[in-house]
């Protein structure tokens, strides 16, 4: 039998949306941003793009990172990461309010910027004032050749492949695998980060794509769990350290493309005012794999528990104690700390994509969205 394909389902490779091709292909779009960029015996990381740059990066008083939207959640695992392993202070702006706030730069600063599209409008600008006044600019961007690159001095493409879904997916956890390589290779040039440590952070990059697609497995786990949730109105997302900007990625991707009211919070801010929205219709998505701040994030959720909440809690595979107190638990391999936001951000986008899909909602294309913004 004859089967005719349209060009658009063709471009789908059989998936029902691009969103869902797209969280698909994230095993491959990472792989593909550090493939070449890490050596075969996973001892070295090399990012020629910024080569030329290293001296001003190792010796940055200050790193300032611009972005907008999901870009702006990548640079805030990047803070971390870029604290923890090359000992820089950064900071995070919003590009739309840096550009207008007379911020202070000196020649010492370095400017990163990220963007998928590499055209956002308001990323465009901030960089051309920070240019101005002296301080090196990076770009961190998918779309070759697109603006951004065109105006920066140096810069690592993520390579993660054209990305047609409104909401951001591979083209997040491509930004994030950049951030991190970046991080472990300052820090190791710095000598903040010694070489031990180093290559075992390495190797644990090198594994995330075949953790996400043990991750993919669970898709209809996943959503089973949607289909529980579909009607709420709001929902929090919480986490901590590197997980709270997953935290907010959770939010957005839901609020853009199924138009729930969802909030990120920092898992310990909840006591200072959402915790009043917690009741038995909530839905509060944890992110609470194990790490340092595990045993604060358990009393978080059992604060969430005591005041009736529900709580969707992403884990580390064979937590006990938490799968005793969630209503459900979303497993993800064990991994490096550092590593967690790569893994623990891909059940949120799978659910985000159910809970649209069965509002009826347009997932590619939501209302009042563009893919990319190049107005003010
Ligand atoms: C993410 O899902 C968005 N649709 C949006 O927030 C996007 O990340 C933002 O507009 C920034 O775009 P850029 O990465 O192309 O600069």
């Amino acid at each position: 039998q004859k089967v005719e394909l349209s060009i658009d389902e063709i471009d789908k490779n059989g998936y029902e949306h691009y969103m869902l091709k797209e969280i698909h292909e994230q095993p491959h779009s990472i792989g593909d941003t550090f493939r070449g960029r890490i050596s075969i015996d996973k001892t070295k990381i090399f990012l020629g793009g910024i080569i030329d740059v290293m001296p001003k990066l190792t010796q940055a008083k200050r790193i300032i990172i611009i972005a907008c939207g999901t870009s702006w959640h990548a640079g805030l695992v990047g803070e971390y990461l870029f604290e923890e392993y090359a000992r820089i202070p950064v900071e995070v702006e919003y590009a739309s309010e840096f550009r207008y706030r007379n911020p202070i730069i000196t020649p010492d600063d370095v400017i990163i910027a990220i963007s998928q599209s590499g055209e956002t409008a308001d990323t465009l600008a901030a960089i051309k004032m920070a240019k101005k006044q002296g301080a090196t600019i990076i770009g961190i961007c998918n779309v070759v050749g697109s603006s951004i690159p065109r105006e920066t001095h140096a810069g690592v493409y993520t390579h993660a492949g054209i990305e047609i879904g409104v909401a951001s997916t591979k083209a997040f956890t491509s930004q994030v695998t950049v951030l991190t390589m970046m991080a472990f290779m300052i820090g190791r040039k710095r000598g903040t980060l010694y070489d031990e440590l180093y290559k075992k952070l390495i190797h644990e990059l090198t594994l995330v794509p075949e953790k996400i697609d043990i991750i993919l497995k669970s898709e209809n786990y996943i959503k089973g769990i949607a289909e529980m949730y579909k009607d709420a109105t709001n929902a929090l997302y919480l986490g901590r350290g590197c997980l709270f900007p997953v935290a907010l990625e959770g939010a957005l991707k839901l609020k853009e493309i199924s138009y729930i009211h969802a909030e990120g919070y920092p898992a310990a801010e909840m006591k200072h005012g959402p915790i009043a929205l917690i009741d038995q219709n909530m839905p509060v998505c944890v992110i609470a794999t194990k790490d340092k701040s595990y045993e604060k994030i358990v009393s978080n959720i059992q604060e969430v528990k005591a005041r009736n909440g529900i709580v969707i809690a992403i884990v580390t595979k064979g937590d006990e104690t938490i799968n005793n107190l969630a209503n459900h638990v979303i497993e993800v391999p064990d991994c490096h700390e550092s590593i967690a936001p790569l893994l623990t951000v891909i059940p949120l986008q799978i659910m985000s994509y159910y809970i649209a899909l069965m509002r009826g909602c347009n997932v590619d294309q939501p209302r009042n969205l563009a893919k990319s913004v190049t107005v003010e």
